[in-house]
C-alpha cells in the first residue's frame, strides 16, 4: 500500500490556515500556494539518495555530499496545479514541468486526457504530480495512469488538501504511488467539494469567479 504522509511542520500548517480563508484575496492566496508547495518540495524529496563529493573550500578538502544524479519531472494537473509549480521549481530549479490537462465527460462522467505534453524522458525520472486539492480521486488517479501508459515508473502525488475518499480512490489504483499532503479533511459536498477545503483552488488561484 502507498505511503500516505501528512506534512505537518507549523510553517505548512500556519500558511495553510490562511489560504483557507475566504477573506485571503487572489494575490495573498497565490503567494501562499507557492510557499506551501516549497515547503512541501523539502519533505516530498527527503528519500532522494546522496553521494559523497570532494571540495575544495578555501581551506582544505571538504568530503561531502550532493544528490546522486536524480531527475525530477513536475506534472501539475490543470489548470489548478499550475499554482504549486514556481515554489517547488525554487527548490528543484533543474526540473523539467509536463502539463496535464483532464476534464470530466459529462455522459461517461469519466475523465478525458485534453492535453498532455511531457519531458520526453519520463521513464528516468522521479515524476511529481501536483494538483492542490484531491477530492474524489477522478482525476489524479487518470492523470497517473496516463504516465504510467507513457512510461512512468517511479510517480509521488503531492496536494494541498485531501478528502478521505480521494486518498482511498488513489491509493487503490496505485499503491506504488506514495500521496504527500498538508491536511486531509472531513468529506465531499455533493457537488464534489472538500469540506472544509478552500473552495475551489483554480478560481481562487486565477481570480476567476
Ligand atoms: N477542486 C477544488 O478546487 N476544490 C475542491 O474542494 C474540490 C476540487
Amino acid at each position: 500500500m502507498a505511503k500516505l504522509q501528512v506534512l505537518d511542520h507549523p510553517l505548512i500548517q500556519h500558511k495553510l490556515s490562511l489560504i483557507r480563508d475566504e477573506k485571503t484575496g487572489s494575490k495573498e492566496f497565490r503567494e501562499l500556494v507557492e510557499e506551501v508547495a516549497m515547503l512541501m518540495a523539502y519533505e516530498v524529496t527527503r528519500d532522494f539518495p546522496l553521494q559523497e563529493v570532494e571540495v575544495q573550500t578555501p581551506v582544505a578538502v571538504a568530503k561531502t555530499k550532493v544528490i546522486s544524479g536524480r531527475k525530477v519531472g513536475l506534472v501539475p494537473i490543470l489548470r489548478a496545479g499550475l499554482g504549486m509549480v514556481d515554489g517547488m521549481l525554487r527548490l528543484i530549479p533543474a526540473a523539467k514541468v509536463g502539463h496535464v490537462g483532464l476534464y470530466r465527460d459529462p455522459e461517461t462522467l469519466s475523465p478525458v486526457e485534453y492535453y498532455c505534453k511531457l519531458p520526453s524522458d519520463i521513464a528516468e525520472r522521479d515524476l511529481i504530480v501536483i494538483d492542490p486539492m484531491l477530492a474524489t480521486g477522478g482525476s489524479a488517479s487518470a492523470a497517473i495512469t496516463f504516465l504510467k501508459e507513457r512510461g512512468a515508473k517511479n510517480i509521488k502525488l503531492m496536494c494541498l488538501i485531501a478528502a478521505p475518499e480521494g486518498i482511498k480512490a488513489v491509493q487503490n489504483a496505485h499503491a506504488d504511488v506514495d500521496i504527500f499532503v498538508a491536511a486531509v479533511d472531513e468529506c465531499l459536498n455533493d457537488h464534489g467539494y472538500i469540506i472544509p477545503g478552500l473552495g475551489d483552488a483554480g478560481d481562487r488561484l486565477f481570480g476567476t469567479k
